[in-house]
């Protein structure tokens, strides 16, 4: 819905699509999973920790009007910001540990696209529901659970809430209690599921990383086309 370090819209197409009515996003981010297609018809329940783009699902979700997006002002080069949704857009990983940036090229260029597209996708999270909380809250219903929490072996500094702060055994032992559809993904070296590659793809500076996916399905037959 709005630029985010670790969404996966380049490659959301590449997971299985959801066979159940209710998709549940327990690490939500920017839910480019929930978006992609047609799925954000589906009953779609996001829950994330981090208060300030919970804040921002709110604000979509309950508020804001596609003439709202769009009358949000221009960033100019050089300009300083501490607006946290300008924040996201400046492609860096290091987003979340900035207060204020300096507008470059690239910020400009992505938050003028990204105001057209989030003003243009808007009607179809309207509908949504978000949950500000730890993953462990998520209502336990019989969903497609997409689940792509911050990866066991990244840096750490991608979110506020990091890899640092998530006990992956733990983790392990809730994803498999869900019913229903589960999609997990990590990233190189995630060891705490049976992950299987899904695909190589192009980390934030262009460097090649495997994408890996945990899936399993009480009812479901999916074909998975790995790569
Ligand atoms: C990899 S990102 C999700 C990206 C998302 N799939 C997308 O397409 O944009 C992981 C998200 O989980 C959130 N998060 C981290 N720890 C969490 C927790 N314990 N419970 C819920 N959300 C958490 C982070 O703030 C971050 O937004």
């Amino acid at each position: 819905m709005f630029y985010y370090y670790g969404r996966k819209k380049q490659i959301a197409g590449h997971y299985p699509d959801p066979s159940y009515d209710v998709i549940i996003e327990p690490f939500a981010g920017s839910a480019a999973y929930s978006l992609h297609g047609n799925r954000w018809q589906k009953q779609v329940i996001l829950v994330e920790k981090d208060p300030r783009v919970a804040s921002l699902w709110e604000w979509l979700i309950h508020t804001a009007t596609p003439q709202d997006i769009a009358n949000l002002p221009d960033l100019m080069v050089g300009e300083k910001t501490s607006n946290f949704l300008h924040i996201l857009h400046a492609a860096t990983k290091m987003a979340f540990q900035y207060k204020t940036i300096k507008t470059t090229p690239v910020l400009a260029r992505n938050w003028e696209i990204s105001k057209r597209q989030m003003a243009a996708n808007l009607y179809k999270v309207k509908h949504w529901t978000i949950l500000c909380g730890d993953y462990s809250e998520a209502p336990n219903l019989e969903a497609t659970w997409f689940i792509d929490p911050p990866y066991r072996y990244e840096s750490g500094t991608g979110y506020q809430y990091s890899s640092h702060h998530l006990d992956y055994q733990k983790l392990a032992h809730w994803i498999l209690q869900r019913q229903g559809e589960i999609i997990c993904c990590e990233g190189q070296g995630g060891d705490y599921l049976p992950f299987q590659p899904l695909r190589m793809s192009k980390g934030v500076a262009g460097k090649a990383s495997q994408e890996l996916i945990f899936y399993h399905s009480l009812t479901a037959k999916v074909q998975l086309s790995l790569i």
